[in-house]
């Protein structure tokens, strides 16, 4: 058995060790040394900060415990996920974020860019306002920046131009670590098997789940570089053990689930499949975009997002009591279509299999619940007169 592939305390099985050893070998971005698995994207996040913290201590750094995330970033539910989140109402009575999380910029140039910034402009001011902030809290005291590579729940926001190179480059500059969150974005659905791939982010870790099983077991993992694991392995084997695992953890029939839509990946070449449809999802709802109620349409792969405002101004919002997100779900409903529906924020994505004709129906009825709700819209502002 290849126990060198697994970071865990628990008891591990073939099939376990198996699936570690294809998730290594499929992340290619960096070297990848260990896997940890978890139930869900929440708790490898969650699980990140404990190893964060652990290999600080390990190194004599304790008091380099703080965590930079974004505005709009989702990383889970959980207290510490939900903390690393940057999505108010996941904070608002619930006494979060924990202190030791800090929010940097949401990457987001439609609605943030200044007058005539260019993306490129806009990325170097993200990427100085992060530096600033790890200035001001003091480099020693900030231990690692996490982050997804499209952001998913905050409402599907690609990264611009040269972000990832300006935002990794400060972050190496200050020893922080940079964990890539991929749990959506892991396994294929950028076109690219990782967010990670399609930008170049080199991370020291990353957290997947959601495809690992195509979503049909729970089951998510915490992947190390060989640089982290090292500090940990030599700290606990110093303690005795490494004190941190859930009872289900490399579950051997979540990880006989994963290793089996892993395979299938494969022998499909889901790569390919992605590749291929996804021109026609994106140019296909992309051609919505003159839509006088729509600011934006964004996405790649397969994976996309429109969003709702008045004059298609990002800052000139729709009243909320108007629903208007809430009115185009419920009109995609009626068409037989189901899609996340977040404030006037519509998220889709689509499973990888997706088919030409099946893309053309669902580009048809989002066509017929946009004509709807432009109509609905109509009517709100007339009664306003
Ligand atoms: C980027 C990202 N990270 C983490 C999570 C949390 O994963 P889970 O719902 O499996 O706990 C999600 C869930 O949507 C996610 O999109």
């Amino acid at each position: 058995m290849d126990l060198c592939s697994i970071l865990t305390s628990l008891v591990s099985s073939q099939t376990t060790q198996d699936l570690a050893k294809e998730v290594r070998d499929i992340f290619t971005a960096t070297e990848i040394e260990k896997v940890f698995f978890t139930n869900s994207g929440s708790d490898a996040n969650d699980t990140q900060v404990k190893l964060v913290w652990y290999y600080n201590n390990a190194l004599g750094r304790p008091n380099k415990k703080k965590f930079i995330a974004r505005a709009k970033s989702y990383h889970g539910s959980t207290l510490i996920s939900a903390s690393l989140s940057g999505l108010p109402p996941l904070h608002q009575q619930f006494d979060l974020p924990a202190p030791f999380v800090l929010h940097t910029d949401c990457p987001h140039y439609w609605r943030y860019h200044l007058p005539g910034e260019t993306e490129e402009e806009f990325s170097t001011r993200l990427a100085n306002n992060l530096e600033n902030l790890i200035l001001k809290e003091g480099p020693e005291t900030v231990a690692a920046f996490i982050a997804e590579p499209v952001m998913g729940a905050g409402g599907v926001i690609p990264p611009p131009a040269t972000y990832f190179e300006k935002i990794q480059a400060v972050v190496r500059k200050y020893d922080i670590l940079f964990i890539a969150d991929e749990v959506i974005c892991g396994f294929g659905r950028l076109g690219t098997m990782f967010g990670c791939d399609k930008y170049n982010i080199k991370p020291d870790l990353v957290s997947v789940a959601k495809a690992l099983s195509s979503g049909y077991m729970p089951i998510g993992a915490v992947l190390v570089s060989p640089e982290v694991s090292d500090v940990i392995h030599s700290q606990s084997n110093k303690l005795g053990n490494f004190s941190h695992g859930f009872t289900y953890s490399g579950h051997p029939v979540s990880c006989a689930v994963a290793l089996e839509a892993l395979k299938i990946y494969k022998e499909r070449n889901i790569l390919e499949q992605v590749n291929s449809i996804s021109p026609r999802f994106q140019d296909g709802l992309k051609a919505f975009s003159s839509s006088p109620i729509i600011g934006e349409i964004r996405g790649t792969g397969l994976i996309l997002g429109t969003e709702f405002t008045d004059n298609k101004l990002p800052n000139d919002p729709f009243p909320s009591e108007w629903g208007i997100g809430a009115y185009f779900g419920a009109q995609c409903e009626k068409n037989g279509m189901l899609v996340r529906v977040t404030g006037d924020n519509i998220l889709m994505s689509p499973p990888f299999i997706i088919s030409p004709d099946e893309v053309d129906e669902l580009i048809s009825k989002y066509g017929k619940a946009l004509k709807a709700t432009e109509e609905r819209v109509q009517e709100l502002k007339s009664q306003q007169k």
